[in-house]
C-alpha cells in the first residue's frame, strides 16, 4: 500500500482528518528511514492514543525492507499507550480496541500494542537498541524531560528522535527538545514539519 492508499483507507473509516495527513506522511517518511537503516531494530512510539500512527509505522517499515527476503521480527514496532482515562472517552480506543485495529489492518505481525507508562516501558529497553523513538504521549515537560534523557541512552547510533506538537508554547516539548536534545554531544541535526520535530543523533 502506498502511503496515499493508507491514508485514503483511514480518510474513509474516519480516523484521520486531511490535515493529519503532511505530518503523517513525513512520519511516514522518517519510519521508512528508519526501517532501511535500521534494519531489525525496533521503533518505539510513546503515546499510542488510537493506533493511528503505529499503523503509518507498520506500513513505512514494510515498505522499507520489502526487497529483503527476511521477515520482520515480530513486534519490531512498540506503541505504548498507558490507557488513563480513556475509558472515560468514547473516543478513545482502549487496549483492545487498538489490538483489534491492528489486526484489521495487517499489522499485527509487527506492531506490539503494549499498556504500560511509557517512562517505564522506555526503561526496560536495551541501551543503544531502538532505531526510532516517537514521543507522543504527556507533553509536559516535567514528563518530555526525562523521556528525551532516558531516549538517549536507548537510541542506536545514528537513532531518529521524533516529537509531536513542538510548536505549542504551553507544553514542554520544544523546550526539553531544546535543553537536552540539541545539547546533547551526539546530536546530529533537526528537521521540523509542522508539529513534528525530529533529530538525528550521531
Ligand atoms: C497525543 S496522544 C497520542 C497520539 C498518537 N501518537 C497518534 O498520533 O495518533 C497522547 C496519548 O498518550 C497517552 N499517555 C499520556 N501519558 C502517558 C504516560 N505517562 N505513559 C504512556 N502513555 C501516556 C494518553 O493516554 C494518550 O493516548
Amino acid at each position: 500500500m502506498s502511503p496515499k492508499e493508507l491514508f485514503q483507507k483511514l480518510k474513509e473509516k474516519r480516523l484521520i482528518s486531511p490535515t493529519s495527513e503532511v505530518e503523517l506522511t513525513q512520519l511516514w517518511r522518517l519510519a521508512f528511514d528508519a526501517g532501511r537503516f535500521h534494519y531489525g531494530k525496533p521503533l518505539v512510539e510513546l503515546g499510542t492514543l488510537n493506533a493511528i500512527s503505529a499503523l503509518v509505522l507498520a506500513d513505512a517499515i514494510k515498505q522499507a525492507t520489502s526487497h529483503v527476503p527476511e521477515i520482520l521480527p515480530p513486534g519490531i514496532i512498540r506503541t505504548v499507550d498507558s490507557y488513563t482515562d480513556h475509558a472515560k472517552h468514547p473516543s478513545l480506543h482502549s487496549y483492545q480496541q487498538n489490538v483489534e485495529l491492528v489486526r484489521t489492518f495487517g499489522h499485527d505481525d509487527v506492531i506490539d500494542v503494549i499498556e504500560s507508562d511509557s517512562i517505564e516501558y522506555l526503561k526496560s529497553l536495551e541501551d543503544k537498541s531502538a532505531g526510532l523513538v516517537f514521543e507522543d504521549s504527556w507533553h509536559a515537560e516535567e514528563h518530555v524531560r526525562p523521556t528525551l534523557e532516558i531516549a538517549l541512552t536507548k537510541l542506536a547510533p545514528n537513532g531518529l528522535v521524533v516529537c509531536h506538537d513542538y510548536c505549542y508554547a504551553q507544553y514542554g516539548v520544544m523546550y526539553a527538545v531544546q535543553d537536552i536534545l540539541l545539547a546533547a554531544p551526539n546530536f546530529g541535526g533537526s528537521g521540523l514539519c509542522e508539529r513534528l520535530w525530529w533529530g538525528v543523533m550521531r
